[in-house]
């Protein structure tokens, strides 16, 4: 039987390449190895405020940038969070078994609570926990997610080992594929920071859905530096940036980029640059516009993916209720 990875995305807001490159990129590899979960994550997206509206929308793209990526639903199980009921319960479940204490050390809690101070939810403290529920559900093995959702990967495994030591074994311990530092795309206009969609300088970032022009634009305005030294290295951080940025989408060792452009001015690169991601996204764009057209195939490959996943995810709230000393129904 082959592994099953499960990995997810908010439709929270517009997705930046640096979120394309830490996750759907890698997707449609796994899709061939492996039986792939790929989910809409809205119940995560309500912890911070949204527009009912921004999140209907962001769903629905997500799932036509899911099937432009290259992900067939014949193989793959692309659904809605929301649309299976098993996820909340299972995280009820589980948040009678988190702690406070791992909780309030969630570092990505800190950094959002301290940004929405005057009314923090509760949906923010255990979003975690619903994050294991996704996890566990499927029985899943791997989870392909960035740097900064590790933490969160490791409260699934102890809860998913707290569960298994008290009651019986019941969940499988997932391991991550954990993006590489080389993934992670920064700023374009402060490297320093990761690249964001909610930053107010739109050149700091590019979609995935930019037109060529417009990713051409946003490169060839990116900060680098005066030393005219084509070079990758941290005194050089912007012009790093772009390199990890042509790496990723080129599959280039830094070494042969450095060869190639060593004595070339960075305007070139910055032109070879543009010219290659939007390249590299044609063909993603080109079938989004197409997919989002077409809304009824789009709940059909929702609707087929929720019931797929419920399927599953019921026999595993079975057990789990079961265990815990729920009444059958
Ligand atoms: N929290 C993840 C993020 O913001 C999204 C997510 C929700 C997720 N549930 C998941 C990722 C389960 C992997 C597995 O990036």
């Amino acid at each position: 039987m082959s592994k099953i990875v499960y990995s997810a995305l908010q439709p929270s807001g517009k997705l930046t390449i640096g979120n394309y490159l830490g996750s759907i990129k890698n997707f449609k590899k796994l899709q061939d190895e492996y039986e792939c979960f790929f989910n809409v994550a809205d119940l995560h997206s309500i912890t911070v405020p949204q527009e009912p509206k921004s999140i209907r929308e962001r769903s629905l793209d997500l799932i036509a940038i899911f099937l432009a990526s290259g992900l067939d639903p014949e193989k793959s199980t692309l659904f809605v969070q929301s649309h299976v009921s098993q996820h909340a319960s299972l995280a009820w479940v589980l948040n009678c078994m988190s702690y406070m204490g791992q909780l309030s050390r969630m570092t990505q809690f800190k950094e959002k609570s301290q940004k929405s101070e005057e009314n923090l939810n509760a949906g923010l403290f255990t979003y975690p926990v619903l994050m294991a529920a996704d996890i566990l559900l499927y029985q899943t093995d791997l989870v392909p997610v960035g740097v900064d959702q590790k933490q969160h990967l490791e409260l699934a495994r102890d809860l998913a080992i707290r569960f298994n030591n008290k009651y019986s074994q019941t969940f499988t311990v997932p391991e991550g594929i954990i993006g590489k530092e080389t993934g992670k795309i920064m700023n374009l206009k402060n490297p320093e920071k990761k690249m964001s969609k909610s930053d107010p300088d739109q050149n700091s970032f590019i979609l995935l859905l930019d037109d060529e022009e417009t990713i051409k634009r946003k490169i060839s305005k990116a900060v680098t530096d005066s030393m005219a030294n084509f070079d990758y290295n941290d005194e050089q951080k912007g012009l790093k940036n772009l390199i990890n940025m042509y790496i990723a989408f080129s599959n280039k060792t830094k070494e042969e980029i450095i060869l190639k452009y060593k004595n070339e001015n960075y305007s070139v690169f910055k032109e070879d640059l543009g010219q290659l991601i939007s390249d590299s996204l044609k063909d993603l764009r080109e079938k989004y516009f197409e997919y989002i057209k077409d809304k009824q195939y789009l709940e059909k490959v929702m609707e087929q993916g929720a019931q797929k996943a419920s399927y599953i995810a019921n026999k595993t709230l079975r057990k789990v209720y079961k265990k815990v000393g729920f009444l059958p129904r």
